[in-house]
């Protein structure tokens, strides 16, 4: 029996998940299900990354400890994970107090091996980026916010590994997949590898794990995060467990984050003694009608919106099918309706629905015998043949979209020979022969949806039961796989609903997502919140952040600060003199070293951001209600 080990990236706790996400930790339920399928000891990792500054600042901004935030934040991952019937065997969180313990043991040991030293480097600091810029990255880009700055922190010395790793590479062809970005990690350790600066003072930054030999810092997020993957199965501990999943057999990541998968963690794990990562393999990128997915162009897909209206499996199927691992894959509703209804709708669902249904009317839905094998059954049975190997080498190679065309073939050569054979017309004639036809049908079926269990656990498990046999996926079991396994007799279910068609609306872009409203509340609940209309009677920019205004309101018996999120919109002369709303006992809270007493209400379509004004003149304090 085989290992495998497979993990997904850890999201930032904060993001909120996206088909993005979804896709990758998907991927990883897809490939950890069929491996369990084919009887391998399967562990399937994924978690959320929960220490930095964003997590810092988001957590400010909303006036809480950052651990009640990352608390409160990681519970939507989770849901949706759930909800998409993904079977993860852990989820992992940074804040973890185990993990924070690898973390510093894994500092410690670095440290005593003395690959970590302390330095002091002056550069050019992106505060937006929140990190040191190259002297070539910040002559060549465009950078907002840049300040020279000089630090003192700690470095691992990276650079020892470059002659290694960059052989490590050569001698290795799985290690990094697809091959092309193999060549642009190898591009990437042409120019000198430099030293890693693997901490952040705490003036900076104090959401972090303490470095074990100077509580003054934390731990850089990457090197805290990238070592999840050995935290979690019981590095250094529980050394049985940590050898008997690692190596991992895939680090399953997005094309954003190959240098730090490729370059930072295996000369980590080099300077640990710890055995390479199998495949770290990069997928593409999910774009939304040709463009990328972003906050800020309103374009996220909500993974969750698709799968309630239409199908948690549905959705699985069409992002395993419509993306090569590698490329980038365009999302549109359009395409998604359209490859449901070709392929589940039609091709799948129509096929079940003409089988069980002939033999449910003709031979009271009981599999009826198979008599004497012409040509055309044996050339169907050999399509099937095949199949169950090519499959698993799609699958070995992480093309789970290839494996998905190879099924369909086999559907569709089923659907010929259904066209071919008509038993329908048959029935009157020579019912034996029509019985035979289905049979073979029915056992083609069989043996070439069950490819698909992984990807839709749900629908196949159904289908396999409609045909007969059991909803465990049996990948493993030659005889299962064999030509007749199926006895005659067995009785067929019936199979309304398994892929209803879907009608596609009219006007697609009206009608594309569900609201996705926030829990309900009640009238009371709606109370506790004071809005007030107030006069703008000063406005300016935030001294330290681009988006933000800072802005004097008039509430009639009193004046005060609000700090709005709303720089890229408007500018401070727009707002004064106007009348806008604000929620006037929201806790005060300080954002970016200012104060901000209450908070500005505003409308958002994800491109234009409006405030919400008065439609008459009212007096500054007026309450809205
Ligand atoms: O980078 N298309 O977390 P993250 C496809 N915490 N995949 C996408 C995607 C898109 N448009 N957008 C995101 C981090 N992803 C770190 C990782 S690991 C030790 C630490 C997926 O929340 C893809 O897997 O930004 C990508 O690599 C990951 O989300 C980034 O997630
Ligand atoms: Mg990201």
């Amino acid at each position: 029996m085989s290992r495998f080990y497979v993990t997904t990236p850890i999201y930032y706790v904060n993001d909120e998940p996206h088909i993005g996400h979804a896709y990758t930790t998907i991927l990883a339920d897809v490939v950890a299900r069929f491996h369990r399928a084919l009887g391998d000891e399967t562990y399937f990792l994924t978690g959320t990354d929960e220490h930095g500054q964003k997590v810092q600042q988001a957590a400010e901004k909303r006036g809480v400890e950052p651990q009640q935030h990352v608390d409160e934040y990681v519970v939507r991952f989770q849901e949706k994970w759930d909800a998409l019937n993904i079977n993860y065997d852990q989820f992992i969180r940074t804040t973890q107090e185990n993990h924070k313990t690898v973390v510093r043991y894994l500092l410690q040991k670095l440290w005593d091996k003395d690959l970590i030293y302390k330095d002091t480097y002056e550069g050019w600091y992106s505060v937006a980026e929140e990190r040191f810029l190259t002297d070539n990255e910040y002559e060549e880009g465009e950078w907002r916010d840049v300040r020279r700055l000089s630090e003192t922190n700690y470095w691992f010395k990276m650079s020892n590994y470059q002659e290694k790793l960059i052989n490590y590479i050569h001698d290795n062809p799985d290690f990094i997949q697809p091959a092309f970005r193999k060549n642009e990690v190898l591009g990437f350790l042409r120019q000198e590898l430099g030293d890693l600066c693997i901490s952040r003072p705490k003036s900076r930054l104090n959401w972090g794990i303490d470095l074990p030999f100077d509580s003054d810092y934390v731990t850089y997020v990457w090197f805290d995060a990238l070592t999840n993957y050995i935290s979690a199965i019981g590095y250094p501990t529980e050394t049985e467990t940590f050898e008997k999943w690692w190596p991992v057999d895939f680090h399953l990541i997005g094309k954003d984050i190959l240098t730090t998968h490729a370059v930072y963690w295996p000369t980590m794990l080099m300077a640990a003694d710890l055995p390479m990562p199998k495949t770290i393999f990069a997928h593409g990128w999910w774009l939304i009608g040709d463009t990328k997915m972003s906050k800020s162009l309103g374009n996220v897909v909500r993974p969750l919106d698709l799968a309630n209206e239409y199908g948690v499996d549905a959705l699985r199927y069409f992002l395993m099918k419509e993306m090569t691992p590698g490329q980038d894959a365009n999302f549109t509703l359009e395409a998604f309706i359209n490859r449901y209804n070709s392929d589940l709708a039609n091709d799948l669902g129509n096929m079940v629905n003409r089988i069980t249904k002939l033999i449910g009317r003709n031979f009271d839905y009981s599999l009826p015998n198979p008599g004497e094998t012409t040509p055309a059954d044996a050339d169907l049975a050999q399509h099937v043949a095949g199949l169950r190997q090519k499959v698993r080498e799609e699958f070995d190679q992480m093309r789970v979209n290839y494996a998905i065309t190879h099924v369909f073939d086999v559907l569709r050569e089923i659907n010929r020979y259904l066209e071919e054979t008509a038993p329908w017309k048959l029935m009157k004639a020579d019912k034996e022969r029509a019985g035979t036809v289905l049979y073979n049908a029915a056992e083609a079926l069989r043996l070439s949806a069950v490819h698909l269990y992984p990807v839709m656990p749900d629908k196949i498990s159904q289908l396999l039961e409609v045909m007969g046999t059991s909803a465990q996926a049996r990948l493993s079991e030659d005889d299962w796989f064999k030509w007749g396994h199926i006895k005659a007799g067995t009785i067929l279910g019936k199979t309304e609903g398994l892929f209803p068609r879907i009608e596609i609306p009219e006007t697609p872009e009206e009608a594309p997502f569900a609201l996705d409203l926030k829990p309900e509340v009640t009238f009371d609940d709606f109370t506790k919140m004071d809005i007030r209309i107030v006069k703008i009677i000063g406005a300016e920019k935030h001294p330290n952040a681009d988006k933000l205004l800072k802005l004097q309101v008039d509430l009639g018996a009193e004046q005060r600060q609000v700090i709005a999120g709303i720089a890229d919109h408007y500018s401070p002369e727009d707002l004064l003199g106007k009348y806008v709303s604000i929620i006037a006992n929201l806790k005060p809270v300080t954002i970016r070293g200012e104060i901000s007493q209450g908070m500005i209400l505003a409308a958002d379509d994800g491109t234009s951001v409006s405030p919400l004004i008065p439609l008459k003149d009212v007096e500054p304090g007026s309450k809205v209600r």
